[in-house]
């Protein structure tokens, strides 16, 4: 026979088994993924322009896509949903009408005064196509543009 403690013991060990088994069934039929938190909506102008991003290394100073820096400049997921197309356009054109003291009059991220026209149009089509969805830390607090 078993002594006092020892089915206490037991039951308690029990538990804790039936608990577990609970949990991982729980967890197993779980199977709903997280939803993604940023999207990409690209045309074929978009696509262009995230060769001339990274060839003009955008990501030593910007992170999209998984890949760059954080900590010196905004991350860029999501700036297409934080930002419409005309600001994109302005912003690339004369960054210093939108951002007084902005860094991109050369004084640290690249002159965009400089860009070239085709460059500018291909560059605001991939920045437009990087979006957020509600759930992302870079979803912005003024939606510039609605999920589609
Ligand atoms: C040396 C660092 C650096 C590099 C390289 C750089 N940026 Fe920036 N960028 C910044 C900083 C700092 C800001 C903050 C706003 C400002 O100063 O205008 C910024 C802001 C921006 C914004 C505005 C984001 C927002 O929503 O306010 C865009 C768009 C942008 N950069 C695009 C680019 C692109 C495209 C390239 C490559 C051609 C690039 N940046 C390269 C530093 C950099």
């Amino acid at each position: 026979m078993l002594k006092r403690g020892e089915k206490i013991m037991f039951i308690f060990a029990g538990i804790v088994v039936i608990a577990a088994i609970g949990r991982g069934y729980q967890q197993f039929t779980d199977l709903d993924p997280a939803p993604p938190k940023h999207f990409y909506a690209f045309d074929e102008l978009g696509i262009v322009g995230h060769q001339v991003y990274r060839k003009m290394g955008c990501n030593s100073c910007h992170r999209a896509m998984g890949t760059g820096e954080v900590g010196v400049a905004p991350v860029l997921d999501g700036v297409g949903t934080r930002r419409d197309l005309e600001w994109l356009r302005t912003y690339l054109t004369d960054p210093g009408t939108l951002v007084p003291g902005t860094a991109h009059y050369g004084e640290l991220g690249p002159d965009f005064r400089l860009l070239g026209s085709e460059q500018r149009e291909q560059l605001a089509a991939f920045l437009s196509g990087l979006r957020a969805n509600p759930n992302s830390p870079n979803y912005p607090v003024k939606v510039k543009r609605e999920p589609e």
